[in-house]
């Protein structure tokens, strides 16, 4: 499909992504979990292609692994964290040849070790790009989030270096993990749910959110634009 003309001034400048249904796409196609979650890499390709094609979406946020995941089984777990190690191992030259910049959302310090030097050196070999930031969001709950900010806030109070007065939207928003991303515009869960699920509460407060019957694995830029 090649690029509808779309209108740019009302394209989202960040969107965010909750990516379900890989479970279900692979029971459907009568394979395993991983099959599942493998398909879904592909459309995180897809997706960040299509993103990249449109140049008015300026970040990308993509749910790829909640801190209520690590309920999931040990083997799943892996499954996902070799995914991911994968994922860079083959995506990465190619993202920075894009321009493309990758920042993380989430406690990356209780990660796998390779998962999290592989994410670590992904960012610090992206940090100057321009073009379009994918942001992954890994042991991410946005509960966390703010938690871990209200957290930093209470410190710099007790240092001396911030007075309570001054703390509003705009200090606490500083606060959380990438704060120099705008608000996401836009919203897209795939595979029916409506729940936001712990994912970015903050900074979706005034985001559009739009539910499509997909599952991940089948989401392509058709469903995007
Ligand atoms: C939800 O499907 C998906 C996830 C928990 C993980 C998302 C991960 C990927 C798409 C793979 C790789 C990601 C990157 C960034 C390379 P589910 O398992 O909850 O599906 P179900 O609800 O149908 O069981």
């Amino acid at each position: 499909m090649s690029l509808p003309a779309l209108d740019k001034a009302r394209i989202p400048r960040h969107l965010a992504i909750i990516m379900d249904g890989n479970g279900r796409w692979a029971e459907r196609h009568g394979m395993s979990r991983a099959a599942g979650h493998e398909a879904g890499a592909k459309s995180v390709r897809a997706v960040i292609k299509a993103c990249r094609e449109l140049e008015a979406v300026e970040a990308l946020s993509l749910y790829a692994f909640s801190t209520e995941n690590w309920r999931r089984s040990r083997f799943e777990v892996s499954t996902l964290f070799r995914l991911l190690i994968k994922y860079i191992a083959i995506e990465l030259d190619e993202l920075h040849e894009q321009n493309i910049r990758v920042t993380v959302m989430g406690r990356l310090e209780d990660l796998p070790e390779r998962a999290r030097q592989d994410m670590r050196e992904a960012m610090e070999k992206t940090a100057g790009n321009t073009a379009l930031t994918v942001n992954v969001a890994l042991n991410y709950g946005a509960r966390d989030e703010i938690v871990r900010a209200a957290r930093a806030i209470a410190n710099e109070a007790v240092a001396g270096r911030l007075d309570p007065k001054d703390i509003d939207d705009a200090c606490f928003a500083a606060h959380l993990d990438q704060p120099e991303l705008p608000d996401p515009d836009l919203l897209i869960r795939t595979s029916g749910e409506m729940r936001l699920s712990n994912f970015m509460l903050w900074q979706l407060s005034y985001a559009e959110i739009v539910v499509l019957s997909t599952l991940w694995p089948d989401f392509r830029k058709e469903h995007l634009y």
